[in-house]
């Protein structure tokens, strides 16, 4: 059965939103909780080692109730069910969306196509725990005998970001290999990677789920140059390894099939590090840790899927995204995680949240008439307050962020955690109350200028607050508790397809970038320039010049 097909402006809770957002549009945040001691309560949800605070949003309980029937009159609930369970949601390419079934658990049954894919599922997963042992623990060698040192992975997009991200991320538990990510196709990133490894200590991982991508294929073919350079063509079996649905391309780029850890068209790139995409995470960090991983999304999922929506965190935040999206009109969002440890979030999240909801066909295939996909962006905090944070502020935009931070930090330096913890609760604070002008007015005061210079400095000090913001404080970063985090934004991803009425989970708009880069590269490598605009042809004919 395909998915509900209703959109969201046609609904009777968008009317009743949109004569509520009348109503509340001026009210300020801090007036809120004047008037309900009750609020930081009543908006929050603790859940497992997380607690989230959703009250610092321009948000009463009567728009919570809105929203809520705005989700129960397009399905959410029987969305998510089918999300699940395994049906075709991904209904333009005909495929199930089931990266929640790489971190089900044994014995789960999913079917696909009358299928059931656990048993598929745990193969993959016990070879990554074999190959990952043998690596870590130095009895698998490198041609010459020795221990491998270094993991380079191969690959781009979802077959980047979410290896890439989490190793840092997770950087604490890292055991003794070094790993490196090699994605642009910009030479000078794949050479640069290449001075530091050492061919005899390192093993490379091709991650391409299509095994068609230009960039990895380039990637991968020039690394495998630089090998056989040094070493012979028997060697390959010992330091290629490739993750992919392709084997017949692994096959032809000369890897043997002991060598593949084998991936499905069910699970999207952007949605993938949880299958062998994620073998450099486990590589990195030992499988054990690669395992609590999943096991911290697959409480998210149950949370997810079982939870009364009111306490649903994930159906919180998506609606949540809709309520500034389609009715303040804000663009973008941003996500601040204060730990140096997720300097990589935002980025990763970015290919998540824009590549699936980036859309403006429904699903009934016409133009929507409401805006759909946020912006995201975002750095961590405090270098964040120091570079971007005064437009938050201060601007013209209204910019809902999301604030990430940890009760305990990793390495247990009390004085660093006291001092970024105070920066994190303080910029919520003062984007919530901002200062007004007699607070501005009384500060000038105190500092004895005269009355002239006061009036003139006055409306630059003024904040005027009201900027929304959800806080997540969480207890450690922990595997665990990082496989929650990622997996709440996928859902949170979810829920707003579902309500945008887009499909999320194809993403066509990359493509005809693709097309023509090869028609370029044709015109870049012969004599022959094909027809293009004017000024794509004369870029290509200044740089086939110089
Ligand atoms: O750029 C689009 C995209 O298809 C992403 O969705 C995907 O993560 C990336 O390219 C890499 O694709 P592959 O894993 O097939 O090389």
């Amino acid at each position: 059965m395909p998915l509900s097909t209703a959109n969201p402006n046609k609904t009777n809770a968008w009317k009743e939103l949109q004569a509520h957002f009348e109503e509340i549009k001026n009210i300020h945040i801090k007036d809120l909780f004047a008037e309900n001691p009750q609020r930081a309560d009543n908006l929050s949800v603790k859940w497992d080692d997380f607690y989230i605070d959703f009250s610092k949003n321009r948000i009463t309980e009567e728009t919570l109730n809105i929203l809520l029937r705005l989700a129960k009159e397009l399905d959410l609930a029987d969305a998510i069910e089918r999300y699940f369970s395994g049906d075709l949601i991904n209904q333009t390419e005909e495929r199930a969306v089931l990266h929640t079934a790489l971190r089900s658990k044994e014995g789960d049954e999913v079917f696909v196509n009358g299928k059931n894919i656990i048993p598929e599922v745990f193969e993959v997963k016990n070879k990554i725990e074999q190959f990952t042992n043998t690596v870590v623990s130095g009895e698998k060698k490198g041609y010459t005998g020795k221990q491998f040192t270094d993991i380079v992975n191969i690959g781009i997009g979802g077959s980047d970001l979410g290896p890439a991200m989490v190793t840092e991320a997770l950087s604490f538990y890292k055991n003794h290999l070094n790993t490196h990510f090699v994605s642009n196709v910009d030479g000078d990133h794949v050479q640069e990677i290449l001075k530091k490894v050492n061919p005899e200590t390192t093993l490379f991982v091709i991650v391409s789920k299509t095994f068609t991508t230009q960039e990895t294929l380039s990637n991968a073919t020039t690394i495998k140059k630089w090998f056989l350079e040094r070493a012979s063509e028997k060697d390959i079996a010992k330091h290629f390894v490739a993750v992919s649905t392709n084997l017949e391309k692994i096959a032809a780029f000369g890897i043997s099939s002991e060598n593949v850890f084998p991936m499905w068209d069910w699970v999207g790139g952007r949605f993938s590090l949880w299958s062998a995409v994620g073998l450099s995470i486990s590589l990195a960090i030992g499988f054990e840790n690669f395992n609590d991983f999943l096991k911290g999304a697959h409480k998210m999922d149950v949370h997810f899927k079982t939870s009364d929506f009111k306490e649903n965190i994930p159906v919180l935040a998506g609606l949540l995204t809709i309520w500034y999206n389609n009715f303040f009109n804000a663009e973008s969002e941003a996500i601040i995680p204060y730990t140096q440890y997720l300097n990589r979030f935002a980025a990763y999240l970015q290919q998540g949240i824009m590549e699936s909801n980036g859309k403006s066909i429904d699903r009934n295939g016409e133009r929507v008439e409401y805006e759909t996909g946020t912006i995201i962006w975002g750095e961590p905090g405090t270098n964040s307050q120091h570079a971007f944070f005064q437009l938050i502020h201060q601007g013209t935009k209204l910019i809902p962020a999301d604030f990430i931070g940890y009760v305990n930090s990793l390495h247990g330096d009390k004085d660093h955690h006291n001092k970024l913890m105070a920066n994190f609760f303080a910029q919520t604070e003062a984007l919530l109350n901002g200062k007004t002008e007699k607070q501005a007015l009384s500060e000038l005061d105190e500092k004895g200028l005269p009355q002239e210079k006061i009036q003139k400095l006055l409306p630059f000090k003024i904040f005027e607050g009201n900027k929304p913001t959800t806080t997540f404080l969480i207890d450690r970063l922990t595997p665990e508790s990082l496989g929650k985090l990622i997996a709440f934004y996928e859902h949170k991803i979810f829920v707003q397809g579902i309500i945008w009425n887009i499909f999320s989970y194809d993403q066509w708009g990359v493509e005809l970038g693709k097309q023509l880069a090869n028609t370029i590269l044709t015109d870049i490598e012969s004599d022959h320039i094909a027809n293009h605009d004017a000024s794509t042809s004369n870029l290509i004919e200044y740089f086939k010049k110089s």
